[in-house]
């Protein structure tokens, strides 16, 4: 993929952010390689595509490819390209991203994913430039800077076999790691309004005229596992959601629903999904841990199991709900509140 469209601006003031944007500024003059790690949605397809633009390359191609999209032989005839009758239905030679951004970057998105065999390839590129289209028998040279991003701990991955260490210790040269969102939480309420705002103006509506304090409040104690994109997910259907119920063409978001899938009618998990567990009844799966998660983040989302299964056991009933779980009838309600899952009529008839 060429890229020739202009970036999304970076949008952030937090002293952590800004740190590594200036780590990515002077990391970008050197035509080393250079590793972006970072939690899913931080924004390293942002800042890779900034360490070109800002590099002495940057009117040279700029190539992406996401290791993780194709197959093995697809990502290998992706990368190197191929000859005709390298293999059946390679009718034509094909350039491969390396060859088409000789002279300029090539980013390798979620490097993680690519097989040992390509990583081999990969890094004999990195270390003599060299490298062979499949079905070819020439040698070929190219110049290319090499950025890598995953937001899997590499080194954890050498010692599980699935990575190799001679690229790692090249690739390493350079490593920035990018702050989650809640590393940054001054930067919520700046991204919210910039995302709202982008959102006001793609619906073609009048004015954004801002959050509430208690959606702002839901924000900003937020964990953000999905962190600047799961940001930019609720803000704008939050906002469309407002939109709608507005009327008009000022939008002013007083509630925000972190879960898309938030329902009183939300379907209770099939049986299947349900472990029996001896004295303490049924309890839902435990989910599985997610690499790069935060502990929070996932305490979070059992709370939210647990929290939806009992109302939904209950016919939404809370009382009844937090007595199945042994709370009393505040906490439940406080802990609803926190993960979102207050229905509108639960909290006007506490009012
Ligand atoms: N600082 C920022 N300012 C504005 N938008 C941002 C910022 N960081 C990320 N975004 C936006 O958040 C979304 C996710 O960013 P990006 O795709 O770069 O993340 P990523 O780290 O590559 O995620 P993944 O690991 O899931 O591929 C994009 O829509 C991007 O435009
Ligand atoms: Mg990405």
């Amino acid at each position: 993929m060429l890229h020739t469209r202009t970036l999304p601006p970076l949008i952030g003031q937090a002293p952590e952010f800004l740190m590594t944007l200036e780590r990515i500024s002077r990391s970008a003059g050197l035509g080393r390689p250079l590793l972006i790690i970072g939690e899913r949605g931080t924004g390293k397809e942002l800042m890779a595509a900034r360490v070109h633009f800002l590099s002495p390359r940057w009117s040279a191609d700029y190539v992406t490819v996401n290791c993780a999209a194709l197959s093995e032989t697809l990502l290998e005839s992706e990368l190197f390209g191929h000859e005709a009758g390298a293999f059946t239905g390679a009718t034509k030679q094909y350039l491969g991203r390396f060859e088409r951004a000789d002279g300029g970057t090539l980013f390798l998105d979620e490097i993680a994913s690519a097989s040992l065999r390509v990583q081999e390839k990969i890094l004999r590129v990195v270390e003599y430039g060299e490298f062979e289209r499949l079905g070819g028998v020439e040698t070929l040279t190219c110049d290319v800077r090499i950025l890598g991003a995953t937001n899997l701990d590499l080194q954890q991955q050498v010692l599980a076999g699935r990575f190799r260490a001679d690229l790692l210790d090249r690739l390493a040269f350079d490593v920035v790691t990018l702050p989650p969102l809640r590393a940054r939480w001054e930067d919520i309420p700046i991204l919210a309004q910039h995302f709202a705002l982008a959102m006001v103006r793609e619906l073609g509506l009048e004015s954004f005229e801002g959050f509430s304090m208690s959606a702002m409040q839901v924000m900003m104690k937020y964990s953000w596992p999905g962190n600047v994109r799961e940001l930019k997910n609720v803000v704008e259907r939050n906002v469309h959601h407002a939109a709608a119920q507005s009327g008009s063409g000022n939008v002013w978001v007083d509630e925000i629903n972190l879960d898309p899938f938030a329902s009183p009618w939300r379907p209770v998990a099939p049986a299947s999904s349900i472990t029996k567990v001896s004295d303490e009844g049924l309890l839902p799966r435990l989910p599985e841990p997610e690499a790069g998660r935060s502990f929070a983040g996932q305490v979070g989302r059992f709370e939210r199991i647990l929290l939806r299964q009992a109302m939904s056991n209950n016919q939404q009933h809370m009382g009844r709900a937090a007595r199945s779980l042994d709370l009393s009838y505040d906490q439940m309600r406080h802990y609803l509140g926190k993960h979102a899952l207050l229905a509108k009529s639960n909290k006007q008839k506490l009012v």
